[in-house]
């Protein structure tokens, strides 16, 4: 059936979507995939994903994401340790960064509907080992982030517990500071997670939406019953003064002042970029709305609309929370595990506190099972097109979820969410994050050149200057991360190539499907 014809009803080879000529980059790692080819592959019955998602559920999943550890937890560590009350300067400063990558994002997924977010479209674009390498690198953001987030969600449930005089033993409540244990309420979440994604999307966007509605809610009493406490004194020093990092930091310093040969030290105006680098993890998410592209009625209207609604509810709520958050409580008292619960404490009302705790025990729950449905579905397309085992692409007969890549990633998920910490592997998302919106921005400088004729139903502004200052301001916050997480991240890109030359680039259907071509042209 969709092998007669193209996306939109042309036949191969004759409308505006016809393929290009093959070309010397059509061969080797850096074939390309045509959109044609990608959207045909959507359509065979046994990897077609149900399309059952609007604009609305698009960007409740964005918002559902988006706001999680980033608001409920980082804000206080950050304004406590790398900027003060500027750290909602670090917030706009994020969301900036952000809100460029989303752009291109946005033409993307209206152009190529897809599961499979910025894999795919660097399929389409740039090549196959630049496409595995982004899907590679898309696994450290997804998967280690629905990790880090469930051990930051299994911590506030375990204060509610014993505000409930309910104590989970020592062995069971992760590891802290030297003691090892394992984390048994953030390997069940991921398992429970794991069970909904494979009962079907809708059933998950129902779940999403109310969880949604709680936190934002908690986030929209903070924003206001806060404001009735905020005193003016507290938003002295704005920036506090830049001090060196004790002796030893070495490593743990920003890339970019080891590079510019600085002294390191956080606060000061450095302090704000280097905050902007970490709580930059607040705003993971929107780019997962385009992982659902292939799930949606409309992609070309809806996915966009999804993307930058989401980035902008969040982020004004982000600036409003800290702005609050930093004016009821001076920055250099702000809690670290609860800074938002902790700061209604602060001026007396510990009713609001326990509300805050619930909502983010909630609220965390969503950014979870997004993370890892996002996750799943890059799997399923890197899966899909050989590049990974296709016994991962099937999709269910009945629930029509591509289930048992769910299943095996939520396994793994929760085995390293029971012996994770969260500090490390937060960076790690981060880093990986901002190089797959560098790739991204490319692409779409990339495919409007090879594929000018694509209809796009949306298109990024000023093109190639938006993309240009994406990549760069990308690069920006990559480089305000700590030099370890630098080395980190090589050593994951460098495990991704073996495992690509050792199994990706010989079983993709790519490969194989030129590999027929070849030979039926050969024939006489
Ligand atoms: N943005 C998500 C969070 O803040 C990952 O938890």
């Amino acid at each position: 059936m969709s092998t007669q014809q193209g996306p939109r009803g042309e036949a191969p080879g004759n409308g505006p979507l016809a393929p290009r000529t093959r070309t010397r980059r059509d061969r080797g790692v850096l074939r390309t995939k045509s959109i044609e080819q990608s959207i045909r592959d959507t359509e065979e019955p046994e990897h077609a994903l149900k399309k059952s998602l609007s604009a609305l559920d698009l960007t409740v999943f964005g918002v559902g994401v988006v706001i999680g550890t980033g608001i409920f937890v980082l804000t206080g560590k950050i304004a406590k340790e790398q900027a003060g009350p500027a750290v909602a300067v670090s917030f706009v400063v994020a969301g900036v960064v952000c809100a460029l990558a989303a752009l291109c994002y946005a033409e993307f997924a209206s152009t190529v509907p897809v599961a499979g977010s910025a894999y795919t479209f660097a399929y389409a674009s740039l090549g196959e080992l630049p496409a595995w390498i982004i899907g590679w690198d898309l696994i450290l953001e997804l998967a280690l982030g629905c990790a880090v987030v469930a051990v930051g969600w299994s911590g506030y449930v375990r204060s509610l517990l014993d505000s409930a005089g309910l104590h989970v033993p020592p062995a069971l409540s992760g590891s802290h500071g030297g003691h090892f244990g394992f984390d048994l309420l953030a390997c069940i979440l991921v398992l429970v997670i794991t069970a909904v994604l494979v009962l079907g999307m809708k059933l998950s966007s129902r779940v999403t939406t109310v969880v949604v509605g709680i936190k934002v809610t908690v986030v929209l009493l903070v924003i206001i019953a806060g404001s009735f406490f905020v005193t003016g004194a507290n938003y002295r020093p704005f920036i506090p003064p830049s001090k060196p990092t004790p002796a030893g930091g070495g490593l743990a310093a920003p890339l970019s002042q080891l590079l510019f040969g600085l002294t390191p030290s956080h606060f000061g105006v450095m302090g704000v970029f280097a905050a902007a680098a970490v709580v930059f993890f607040a705003f993971i998410g929107f780019d997962i709305v385009a992982t659902a592209a292939e799930e949606t009625r409309v992609p070309q209207r809806d996915v966009p609309r999804g993307i930058l609604g989401s980035l902008a509810i969040c982020t004004l709520l982000y600036v409003a929370v800290s702005v609050v958050v930093t004016g009821m409580e001076k920055y250099d008292r702000l809690s670290v595990d609860a800074p938002l619960a902790d700061a209604f404490k602060h001026v007396g009302h510990p009713f609001y506190a326990g509300l805050i705790s619930f909502g983010a025990a909630v609220g965390l729950t969503s950014v979870c099972m997004i993370l890892l449905l996002g996750q799943s579905r890059v799997f399923f397309a890197m899966s899909r097109d050989g590049l990974l085992p296709q016994v991962f692409s099937r999709v269910h007969p009945r629930f029509g979820t591509p289930h048992r890549s769910t299943i095996a990633l939520g396994i793994v998920v929760a085995v390293v969410a029971g012996f994770t910490s969260i500090d490390v592997l937060a960076e790690l998302v981060n880093i990986g994050t901002l190089f797959a919106f560098a790739v991204v921005a490319i692409g779409v400088v990339l495919l409007r050149r090879s594929r000018p004729d694509l209809p796009r139903a949306f298109r990024t502004p000023f093109i190639p200057a938006v993309p240009l200052l994406s990549v760069l301001a990308s690069f920006w916050l990559m480089l305000n991360l700590p030099a370890e997480t630098w080395l980190r991240f090589a050593v994951w890109m460098a495990a991704g190539f073996v495992l690509y030359f050792v199994y990706g680039q010989r079983h993709s259907r790519l490969a194989s499907r030129q590999r027929q071509r070849d030979a039926a042209g050969a024939r006489p």
